[in-house]
């Protein structure tokens, strides 16, 4: 291994600081995309960039990229992850990589250490699925895969994506200039709490990942007739929640009877949500993941017949909204080898894993070589307050991802 001057203490305070900036009214701690909290998190996070030895700016597709020249002009070599987090969120969901990149530039800095390849920290925008519909979209704008329909969302109060994007410094006229052309970015690693039990179970603190879930994301809408609870008979009603029950049980029927997959109706809204009213509308959001795509298709098509057949049978209508997909991703063997071995020599024993968490890393391995290292937390509990990784898991973390950098960089062209 070799020697840098890592300063688990110092990204420990980080990540207590980048928690400060919260939204109220939730529990835990949350920062959802384009909130004035993430819009002062991003604030802070640019200081840490640039007192860390990078500089720092947001690019076209709204992403906070830290960069720090190479002493050639080899392709640039990417760490991230994001800062954004879903409502009711723990502390370390995607912070943990972006901060734990910006420690390891702040470590070779301190060093006096120049790379060979250039090497970019980058705070995706909008990882998490958010009121446009379209989640990863900082690194999908990399990917070149951001495009006018995205762009022409509409959030609750009609704001379209353009122009939330516009808000927090994007310029979605210019996504052209973002798209990285493949052979420009030579690896992109990301460091990650592990989100599930994995780890946990092999007493292991950290994993090298091979391969991400792929995952299909839906939003329904069941349109029935509201109608007096009390006087309208059952054969005359349109009921929309009742359909949209069946439809729920249908999601979770088609993950339970299949091992490598799961299924989740997330979202649920009923119009006019009264309880002496006969439900007239239900909006309903729905995801499938496998790391086998036509595993995800099948279930997709078992799912939208058992809707079909529970709105016909009550006079429902379906209309299917939004539908995002984010097809799976698997590490070329050759980065799982480095990444792995690099986990061993750390961790003894450290498994290989796949991820039933989506990641920047999907899009970012459309145009380069991407992987992951895994960091155990506790209970494999995220998305919710009682997310946690030890002190000690994520100096693991830590030392991992520069291990894996400086590796890259003599390795890689
Ligand atoms: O939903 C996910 O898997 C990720 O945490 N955004
Ligand atoms: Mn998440
Ligand atoms: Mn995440």
């Amino acid at each position: 291994m070799d020697h840098l001057p890592l300063d688990v203490t110092h990204l420990i305070h980080d990540l207590e600081t980048l928690a400060g900036f919260t939204e109220a009214g939730f529990a835990g701690w949350t920062r959802r995309a384009f909130s004035p909290a993430f819009i002062e998190g991003r604030a802070w996070l640019a200081a840490q960039m640039r007192a860390a030895g990078l500089t720092a700016a947001i690019d076209a597709a709204g992403n906070l990229v830290g960069r720090r020249a190479g002493t050639t002009t080899a392709p640039t070599l990417v760490i991230g992850s994001h800062t954004d987090t879903v409502p009711g969120a723990g502390r370390f969901d995607g912070m943990l990589g972006v901060l734990t990149g910006i420690a390891v530039a702040r470590a070779l800095q301190s060093a006096d250490i120049g790379l060979r390849h250039p090497l970019e920290i980058i705070d995706f925008l909008a990882e998490e699925p958010n009121p446009f519909g379209v989640s990863c979209i900082g690194s999908m704008g990399l990917a070149g895969a951001l495009d006018r329909a995205a762009l022409d969302r509409r959030d609750h109060d009609g704001r379209t994506l353009a122009e939330a994007l516009s808000a927090v410094g994007g310029q979605p006229a210019a996504l052209a200039t973002v798209a990285r052309e493949p052979g420009t970015v030579a690896a992109y690693v990301e460091l990650h709490i592990e989100q599930g039990r994995v780890l946990e179970a092999a007493n292991a603190a950290l994993g090298a990942v091979r391969g991400i879930v792929g995952i299909r994301r839906v939003r329904l809408q069941l349109i029935g007739r509201p109608d007096h609870a009390g006087t309208t008979p059952m054969p005359l009603r349109y009921d929309a929640l009742a359909a949209a029950a069946e439809t729920v049980l249908a999601v979770e029927r088609a993950g339970r009877a299949t091992p490598d997959a799961v299924a989740t109706v997330g979202a649920l809204t009923v119009s006019p949500n009264q309880e002496n009213v006969v439900p007239g509308v239900v909006d309903l959001a729905f995801e499938l993941r496998s790391l086998d795509w036509p595993t995800v298709e099948r279930l997709w098509q078992d799912v939208m017949d058992a809707a079909q057949a529970a709105c016909a049978a009550r006079g429902v209508t379906l209309t299917v909204g939004d539908v995002g997909d984010a097809a799976p991703m698997w590490t070329p063997d050759w980065l799982v080898h480095t990444i792995a071995g690099v986990c061993a020599e750390l961790v003894p024993g450290a498994p290989t894993l796949a991820s039933g968490a989506g990641h920047d890393a999907m899009w970012m391995g459309r145009i380069a070589p991407s992987g992951m290292i895994f960091v155990r937390c506790r209970d494999g509990r995220s998305h919710c307050p009682e997310e946690y990784a030890a002190p000690e898991d994520i100096a693991a973390g830590l030392a991992a991802l520069a291990q894996t950098l400086l590796i890259l960089d003599r390795q890689l062209d």
